[in-house]
């Protein structure tokens, strides 16, 4: 592995995204990480090349902005570097009755979610179709599989993200290009907390999650579900599982909603 493969990681300052940043570094990756957090994308890039000898950029862009994704686009294009690998990572979730949350952050969500995830693709895949290679991972969550009451927009977008992963592996197949789809269940990450609920117990490690992913890429696995008790989920019928996800969500709202 040559310092010329650049991975780009979205979401990179905790959690999957800041795992995945390791576990690439630690494979001799060169990265460009984006998050909004200046202090902790600079922290992780001191510390990756301290540790790994990578080449790290970081770029702070609010994704939940329109236009966010070219703004990372452009901020690639002027360190003149190609993006081999693009991790579409960065998510946020929220966690309450629908009708209780503003639909600026209803708004902001999707903008994240979804339209700098497709901005992002676009861009970076016009890129790898010109190279007529590269890899894209988009993370989506058990949730893309059910609607999920208390929690509808969030598994709304992951549902779209899934939806438009599937399509575009088809699509970029002939260019060369593989499209694979994570979707964790459950991970101890600072995700539940931003979403407004309590952690689970039967939460995976994101360490672990961020391992799975990277193999699951590397072998051009279609969609990746880690964990058994997550693959399981996925498979029962959509109206018990909504229901279950309902009541699931419900009890785990910690802000007064
Ligand atoms: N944890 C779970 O239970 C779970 C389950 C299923 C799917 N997922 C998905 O996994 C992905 C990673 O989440 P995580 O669990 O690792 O959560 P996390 O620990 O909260 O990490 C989210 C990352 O996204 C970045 N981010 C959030 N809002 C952003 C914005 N507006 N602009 C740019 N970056 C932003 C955060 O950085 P800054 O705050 O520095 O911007 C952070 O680096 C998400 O897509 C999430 O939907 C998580």
């Amino acid at each position: 592995m040559t310092e010329d493969k650049f991975v780009l990681i979205t979401g990179a300052t905790s959690g999957i995204g800041y795992e995945l940043a390791k576990l690439f570094a630690s494979e001799g990756y060169a990265l460009i990480l984006a998050a909004r957090n200046d202090g902790k994308l600079n922290a992780l890039k001191e510390k990756l090349e301290l540790k790994t000898h990578t080449k790290v950029y970081v770029i702070k862009e609010d994704l939940a902005q329109i236009g966010a994704g070219q703004a990372v686009y452009e901020k690639v294009k002027r360190l003149g570097v190609y993006v081999d690998i693009l991790i579409n990572n960065a998510g946020a979730g929220y966690v309450g009755a629908f009708h209780r949350q503003a639909f600026e952050e209803d708004f902001k969500l999707m903008q994240l979610n979804m339209g700098a995830l497709t901005e992002l693709t676009k861009l970076f895949g016009r890129e790898m179709i010109k190279h007529q290679q590269g890899k894209i991972l988009n993370v989506a969550s058990t949730g893309s599989y059910h609607p999920g009451p208390y929690t509808a927009v969030y598994y709304a977008t992951k549902a779209y993200v899934l939806s438009l992963s599937e399509a575009l592996r088809i699509e970029l197949k002939p260019h060369g290009i593989t499209v694979s789809t994570l979707c964790p269940g459950a991970t101890r990450t600072e995700f539940a907390k931003r979403a407004g609920k309590k952690d689970t117990r039967l939460a995976m490690e994101a360490k672990e999650v961020a391992q799975i992913a990277f193999k699951g890429l590397m072998n051009n696995k279609k969609i990746i579900i880690p964990g058994f008790r997550n693959k399981l989920f996925v498979k029962i019928p959509k109206i018990w599982a909504s229901q279950m996800v309902g009541k699931y969500q419900k009890a785990l709202i910690i802000k007064n909603k």
